[in-house]
């Protein structure tokens, strides 16, 4: 397994592009599968998650090609079966998004069940009682999502007011995905306000549903017959421009983000500012200077959209690790997402853990040590401490963050950075 090698100490200077957002193009993509004609994605991200999403497509007998300009063109119509297996499925969780449009659009769905994850048990119990509330009959066997529309309704799901007890992002979507043709209204009270969310939305308007109120808690989709092609350019990531500026932030530097949405990161870019970064913003780029300061300890309690995200929160702990003072981090949606924590005391951060909160003492400077990632976020926020950190880190186990971020270190070195991929045995 590949390995990442950081020599810390450099602040970031620099500028860095930002690729199209992972947590939009999976379902975006799973929701080609509702289209009676041919599909055209561009600024979709290179990641290992995309290319997982693209071999389940594959794997289903839909023709998914990658044209010269990397625009992914999908073609749903040559689709031989409704099957997405455990194999894929384990690899990634997101798998779940092409049990809703399968359903919605041929009656019928045989998905793997996510297993576990290292953040949490992340059930999926909201999506099924919800596909079970629009008609369909679902039940559990080996492991499998087993759903049938039945042939009482022609093989189409019936519109319905869903109240969702949480509010799960993938729960809203796969909803959303499976009500576009769905016979009747389908109301989504409770539903994940998510930019992701809306960006799927906002797709599923331009192959021809009909959705209000995305973005707010409620949600309302009028079913129609059928959705047609289109093309479609999917919204940067705010998840990869949060962590880019934190790296400029850690490392004392000055980087300017492109081809982001300020708009999405409010919360985010407010902590920043609280933790003593100078910010600067126009519509399309943010510009964060922390050159000669160090950081000032702040504190961050996750919640859904449009709070602090979850997804950024082992970054900001990286930070306050190294920060002027007291920091507490509170994680409100996930179980067990502090992994990052007991790795970054390794390398010497001062951190506590007491239940959902981590109470982290900032220290002058962190050591280099041998660690390991273990999600997603963690190994980014373990980059993060390591370009900060005095010495040479070694991250094993970065597959994780080949899974969201593309090309992290091609990135990072046009930042300055000292790091190097060292291809594992
Ligand atoms: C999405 O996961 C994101 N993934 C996650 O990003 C993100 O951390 C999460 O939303 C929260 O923002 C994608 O969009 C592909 P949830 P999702 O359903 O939808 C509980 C990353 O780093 N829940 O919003 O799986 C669940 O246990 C990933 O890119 C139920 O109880 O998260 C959790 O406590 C990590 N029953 C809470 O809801 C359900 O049926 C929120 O989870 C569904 C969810």
């Amino acid at each position: 397994m590949d390995k990442l090698q950081i020599t810390g100490g450099r602040p970031l200077e620099g500028e860095v592009r930002i690729s199209g957002a992972k947590n939009a193009t999976l379902p975006i993509l799973a929701a080609t599968l509702l289209a009676d004609g041919p599909v055209t994605i561009s600024n979709v991200p290179h990641l290992q998650d995309v290319t997982t999403m693209i071999e389940l497509l594959g794997r289903m007998g839909v023709t998914v090609t990658i044209d010269e300009k990397l625009r992914i063109e999908v073609d749903p119509t040559t689709i031989r079966e409704q099957f997405a297996p455990y194999e894929l499925v384990k690899k990634m969780r997101a798998s779940i998004l092409v049990l809703g449009p399968l359903l919605a659009r041929y009656g019928e769905a045989d998905v793997s069940l996510p297993g576990g994850c290292a953040i949490g048990a992340r059930p999926v119990n909201i999506h099924v009682a919800g596909l079970q509330a629009m008609g369909a009959d679902i039940h559990i066997e080996n492991g499998y999502i087993k759903a049938r529309t039945g042939k009482a309704r022609a093989g189409r799901l019936k519109g319905a007011r869903l109240v969702l007890e949480t509010v799960t992002v993938t729960g809203t979507e796969n909803l959303m995905m499976a009500a576009v043709l769905a016979d009747g209204e389908t109301v989504l009270e409770n539903a994940a306000r998510e930019p992701e969310v809306v960006d799927l939305a906002n797709f599923l308007i331009a192959m021809g549903a009909k959705i209000r109120g995305a973005g707010t808690d409620r949600i309302v989709i009028e079913g129609v017959e059928r959705l047609h092609g289109c093309s479609y350019e999917v919204m940067p990531d705010r998840i990869e421009t949060g962590t880019f500026l934190v790296a400029a932030a850690i490392t004392g530097g000055h980087v300017r983000t492109k081809n982001t949405c300020p708009a999405y990161l409010d919360a985010v870019l407010l902590k920043l500012q609280e933790a003593g970064a100078k910010l600067a913003q126009g519509d399309n780029w943010i510009e964060l200077d922390m050159r000669g300061r160090r950081p000032k300890a702040i504190d961050v309690r996750t919640a859904p959209y449009p709070a602090f995200p979850t997804d950024m929160q082992a970054q900001f702990a990286a930070l306050d690790a190294v920060a002027d003072g007291v920091g507490t981090i509170i994680e409100t949606v996930f179980e067990n997402r502090f992994m990052h924590m007991l790795e970054m005391r390794r390398m010497g951060a001062e951190i506590r853990l007491e239940g959902n909160t981590a109470i982290i003492k900032g220290v002058p400077k962190l050591m280099a040590a041998p660690v390991m990632a273990t999600d997603l976020r963690a190994s980014a926020s373990l980059v993060l401490a390591a370009l900060v950190a005095e010495g040479q880190t070694v991250i094993e186990r970065i597959y994780h963050i080949d899974r969201g971020y593309e090309s992290i270190e091609e990135k990072l070195s046009g930042l300055g950075a000292q790091i190097r991929r060292v291809p594992g045995r």
